[in-house]
């Protein structure tokens, strides 16, 4: 198929700028307003039996509202006897009773000009997490992945008989709901590619062996709908073209796959890859840049005449019309982009991409909130989930507000506090704004941390919020302000002074590695793609006049590196070194490096370290500097030297909170936020930094 962009549109801007994100879409018998589709995500809003609530009603209305042509629900079980994991906080469509509360999800998803698919499951299979006193199934007895020490036990022919049956069963159902299309899910090493792959399918009877016995399962989950809703219904399959695991599914197969589901009625592709094993690749975190699926996408295209659908880290307009007009796919599917930003299809059409709230890629408040069994957030988005609950509305009494401190939790209450109506005034002590997050985007692989501060920054500067910088606020200056209410966003500063030995020549903070350099000009190539994306300094802002530091860490002296602590910032750091070409070795007490990341993202930081030949020595205690390196006492107790030229000090942050204590008392409306309440991350100093702007 053709990717069917039609000529130019009058209109918004949009219709120019991105001709082929901005086209009508043939999907099966759907017409779509345009490429962008939202990607199946999982919520955690469910009630405990399945039911849809307000919750997902909200959430969903605002991202159809954003401009998407069709929403694809989170992923709904089918039934709940045979596989018990499409159970819990999970939809469920396994009964009759269960479509008025799907017929409110459609229409709200229809009054807002957008198309509704319902993405269906028959079951999580070895992938899921048995509940008290049942097993898991899979296509054949493998162990599970959750609890390798169990066995989930290969459905039988009866078995399969029903799901293929209860799934066309809940197909109907969704139908009678109002859902204009189904999409089977059948990647990321869910029960479906259990079947479709030998790593998992070692079945002899006719679901197992050849590919076309392991497609079989597939094919009759298709034919079910078919069956129920006849020839023309769109069923989109979504599928991993590549399962990231070794010795799997070479892309010829993939190619094989796709052609048979098409064969078998799949009236359009979903291409994904990654599997449980592999589990970065099914949340492709901000170290593996943008569009890292796309390929996949386009080798299917290649060998199928339905449309397919790329998905991956595509937020941005102009790549998302740049794969499309390049015929890579013929839609773009965007999940986190969404959840940080429901408007961002609207936003580009209307020619307002410098108020994008870009998607960090981070997965903390997204799938580390479901990994950790809680309903789904964003950490730029404090939003998101809660649309209801956090409507912000223009304030009774405007007031005069001082915020104090430019990073992320200042910026967002400032902004917050002025979106209300009151009259803010920021004071930040150095020449820029940012704080700690000028630090954390430094690295190369960490640029979508600008997203953040590009955004609170021109926010702050479209709202008239008065920002002086080079001001350290003390009391004197906050009460000449005579402020109605006080936020206090003084931050954190490095800790590791405590250890002996850090004041000698060859230790540096990491922190001091990743602060920006004033007086030298950024690079050009980074300054052209912030160009491209709308972003970098603009002349009229806060910064104006001050030019940007490079974005590259200070150099460090000599080849040997050691990193005193494996938390996220002492990884990074490491990894960003090693990238340089220096031999690092990361020393953590802990029994796991980066543990204070979301296991998705520990995952691929700590496969980029094995990559870049990082040693990282867990269990480690620090004792000392001294000038041969890092002194340790390692797990058997034995001290050593781990022998270096600089030794980097990663040990985690102490809050700035001496301006706060003063203040205390003083004022009524008083609020403390981010890191100087206690170091912590990001999603916590925008978060506190909202509802405070949403308090005074
Ligand atoms: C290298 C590095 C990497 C990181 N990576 C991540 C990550 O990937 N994900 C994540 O979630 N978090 C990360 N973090 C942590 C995250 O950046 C911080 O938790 C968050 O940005 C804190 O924001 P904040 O506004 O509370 O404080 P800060 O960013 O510290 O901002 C405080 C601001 O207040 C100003 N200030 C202080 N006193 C005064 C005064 N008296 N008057 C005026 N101004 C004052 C300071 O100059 C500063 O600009 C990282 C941190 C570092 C250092
Ligand atoms: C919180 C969350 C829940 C998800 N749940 C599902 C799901 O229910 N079904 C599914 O097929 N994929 C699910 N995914 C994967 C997304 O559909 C998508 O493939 C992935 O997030 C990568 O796309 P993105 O970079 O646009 O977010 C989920 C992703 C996230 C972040
Ligand atoms: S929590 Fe992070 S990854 Fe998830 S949607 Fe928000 S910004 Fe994106």
């Amino acid at each position: 198929m053709t990717n069917g962009t039609q000529g130019p549109r009058c209109g918004p801007p949009g219709y120019d700028r991105y001709p082929h994100l901005f086209s009508e879409g043939r999907f099966g018998r759907l017409t779509l307003r345009n490429r962008i589709i939202m990607a199946p995500m999982g919520t955690g809003f469910a009630t405990p039996d399945g039911r849809v609530t307000d919750r997902h009603l909200h959430y969903y209305a605002e991202r159809a509202l954003g401009g998407v042509g069709m929403v694809i629900t989170e992923v709904v079980g089918v039934e709940g006897d045979i596989d018990p994991t499409p159970a819990g906080n999970l939809l469920r469509l396994d009964s009759d009773l269960q479509i008025a509360g799907f017929s409110d999800l459609a229409r709200v998803i229809h009054d807002h000009g957008a198309a509704a698919c319902i993405q269906l499951t028959p079951g999580f299979g070895r992938q899921g997490q048995a509940p008290p006193g049942r097993g898991l199934v899979s296509s054949s007895d493998i162990p599970s992945f959750t609890d390798p020490k169990t066995t989930a036990r290969g459905l039988s022919r009866e078995e399969i008989a029903r799901l293929v049956q209860a799934f066309g069963e809940a197909a109907r159902r969704a139908a009678s709901a109002g859902f204009d299309a189904i999409e089977i899910h059948g990647h990321a090493g869910y029960l479906v590619d259990q079947f479709l792959s030998p790593l998992w399918n070692t079945r002899t009877d006719e679901y197992g062996g050849s590919l076309d016995n392991r497609v079989r399962f597939a094919v009759e989950l298709i034919g079910s709908v078919r069956q129920r809703l006849g020839p023309d219904f769109p069923v989109s399959f979504r599928f991993s073209a590549d399962l990231k695991v070794p010795g799997d599914r070479p892309l010829e197969e993939a190619r094989a796959i796709a052609r048979r589901l098409v064969e078998a009625g799949a009236t359009a592709l979903h291409v994904d890859a990654g599997c449980y094993e592999a589990m970065p690749w099914i949340f492709p975190p901000l170290y593996f840049g943008r569009g890292p699926l796309v390929t996949l996408a386009a080798a299917v295209k290649e060998v199928v005449d339905v449309p397919v659908i790329a998905v991956g880290n595509i937020f941005e307009p102009a790549l998302a019309d740049q794969v499309l007009a390049d015929g890579q796919c013929d839609f773009v599917a965007s999940g986190r982009g969404l959840i940080a930003d429901p408007e961002w299809p609207r936003k580009a059409l209307e020619g307002r991409e410098d108020e994008l709230r870009r998607c960090i890629m981070c997965n903390e408040y997204c799938v580390g909130n479901l990994l950790a069994g809680k309903p789904l957030g964003c950490v730029v988005n404090p939003r998101a989930g809660r649309e209801k609950y956090y409507e912000v509305r223009r304030a009774e009494t405007p007031r005069r507000v001082v915020v104090v401190g430019g990073g992320a939790a200042g910026m967002q209450a400032a902004c917050t506090a002025a979106e209300r109506g009151h009259t803010v005034v920021l004071f930040e002590k150095s020449d820029r704004l940012g704080g700690q997050l000028l630090l954390a985007s430094a690295p190369a692989f960490k640029r979508a941390l600008t997203y953040p501060l590009e955004h609170l920054r021109t926010r702050l500067e479209k709202l008239g919020v008065e920002v002086r910088l080079r001001t350290e606020a003390t009391p004197q200056h906050i009460a000449r302000e005579r402020p109605d209410a006080v936020i206090v966003a003084t931050g954190a500063r490095p800790a590791g002074a405590a250890v002996p030995g850090a004041d000698k020549r060859h230790v540096v903070k990491a922190w001091d590695l990743h602060r920006p350099r004033p007086g030298l000009e950024k690079p050009a190539r980074f300054a052209a793609a912030l160009g491209a994306l709308g972003l970098g300094a603009r002349g009229d802002g806060p910064t104006r006049g001050e030019g940007e530091a490079e974005r590259r860490p200070a150099p460090v002296e000599g080849d040997r590196v050691v990193v005193a602590g494996g938390g996220l910032v002492g990884c990074e750091t490491a990894l960003d070194l090693a990238r340089q070409g220096k031999q690092v070795t990361v020393v953590e007490t802990l029994p796991e490096a980066a543990g204070d990341l979301n296991p998705v993202n520990r995952t691929a930081l700590l496969g980029l370290l094995a990559e870049a030949d990082v040693t990282v020595l867990t269990g480690h205690r620090i004792t000392a500097v001294v000038d041969e390196g890092l002194k340790v006492v390692g797990p058997d107790g034995r001290e050593r030297v781990v022998e270096a030229d600089t030794v980097v000090l990663a040990l985690g942050s102490e809050p700035e909170d001496e301006l706060a204590r003063e203040l205390r008392r003083e004022y009524a409306r008083f609020f403390v936020v981010g890191d100087c309440a206690e170091p912590r991350r990001l999603g916590e100093a925008i978060h506190e930094g909202f509802v405070a702007g949403l308090q005074v």
